[in-house]
């Protein structure tokens, strides 16, 4: 069976910092900022706003837009790497938007999230007994960010996005073709490790288990050139391998939406697949890097301004710490 892709929704915090609000906590300007990144502001969550708040929000938009009760969902993928309960907060949306004939859990894949739970819906319809999922990419990088390290702090922001992916009529599918990738390898130059394991250990006579410390995450380490290069490399490659598997060239795609990590990654990526700037998504100016949130926040607003109509086909791709990296081709 084929997928349908037939809602989309977004949610953003309230609280906007801009690029002359971080200069004020570390030393920059929006001029430094803005020609190497495209970032202008961001948001960030504030005044007891929550990750499962925002992924409820955006759900409940792609919900009424694709004409969905909660009640028909099956299936919740929340696709995160900063949920708000360390066991995951899939089941929580599930929850609060009443889906309550869905299955809910979490899905890890940082910046490339999103694709890799757009990927696993369509599987889940194609095997079988999954009508409409709910696959939702929501991120809060800011709860990890190193407000000291301007090489980083001036990236992140948080958001939330969400699509309703429904099984199509016969061999419909609005998923094209795809390929997934990671390398572990690549762990090195972006990461957020935890602390301490938190195990019990013997103390120092033997005889008694020192409790456990509380474990926390480190801040985000980021080797900015390094991931730069990651991408500029890897992600022609993978859309050009989803294009070759759904038997389509570049001059097929309506809109290049990448993950909106760096404006000069995505001016480089699309130079490499001669895709003109005009059919280039870019909303990075307003929301910085909100990984797993960057392409359903993209695609929601490049829809709903009537950007991306019906039968679009919109090449999409995600990258970032794993090291993970892939791309769906779908028809809108
Ligand atoms: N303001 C002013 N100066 C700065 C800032 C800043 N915010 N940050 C760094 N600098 C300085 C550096 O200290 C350095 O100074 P020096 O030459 O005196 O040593 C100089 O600017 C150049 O620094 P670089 O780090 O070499 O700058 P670069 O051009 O590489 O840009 C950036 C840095 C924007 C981070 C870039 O490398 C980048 O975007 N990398 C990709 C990051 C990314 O896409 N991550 C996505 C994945 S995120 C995820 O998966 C969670």
């Amino acid at each position: 069976r084929g997928s349908k892709l037939i809602g989309c929704g977004s949610a953003v915090p309230k609280l906007l910092i801009s690029n002359d609000d971080l200069a004020k906590i570390v030393e920059t300007s929006d001029d430094w900022i803005s020609v190497r990144t495209g970032i202008r502001n961001r948001r960030i969550l504030s005044g007891g706003e929550t990750l499962t708040g925002l992924a409820i929000e955006a759900s409940k938009k792609a919900l009424e837009m694709a004409q969905v009760e909660a009640d028909d969902v099956d299936l919740v993928l929340m696709c995160t790497s900063t949920p708000d309960d360390l066991f995951g907060s899939g089941p929580q949306v599930q929850r609060d938007l009443g889906c309550k004939n869905a299955l809910a859990f979490d899905i890890t894949a940082a910046c490339s999230g999103f694709v890799l739970g757009l990927v696993t819906a369509t599987r889940f319809i194609k095997g079988g007994g999954f009508q409409n999922i709910l696959v939702i990419g929501a991120d809060a990088l800011s709860r990890y960010v190193d407000w000291t390290d301007r090489g980083s702090c001036i990236l992140f922001g948080d958001a939330a996005g969400a699509l309703l992916v429904q099984a199509g009529d016969g061999d419909e599918d609005g998923l094209l073709g795809f390929d997934l990738h990671s390398d572990g390898y690549g762990q090195k130059h972006l990461n957020a490790t935890v602390k301490d394991n938190g195990t019990p250990r013997p103390s120092s006579n033997g005889s008694v288990l020192v409790p456990p410390t509380l474990s926390s995450y480190s801040c985000i380490h980021m080797n900015g050139k390094e991931v730069f290069r990651f991408a500029v490399r890897c992600v022609p490659q993978v859309i050009e391998a989803a294009l070759q598997e759904a038997g389509l060239t570049g001059s097929c795609i309506d809109w290049l939406l990448l993950h909106q990590a760096n404006q000069r990654i995505i001016d480089a990526v699309a130079a490499r697949l001669e895709i003109p700037s005009d059919r280039v998504i870019s909303n990075l100016a307003n929301y910085g890097n909100t990984s797993a949130a960057s392409i359903p926040l993209a695609l929601d607003e490049a829809v709903r301004s009537g950007k991306v109509q019906k039968g679009h086909v919109v090449a999409t791709a995600g990258f970032g710490a794993g090291l993970t990296w892939g791309s769906a081709i779908v028809r809108w």
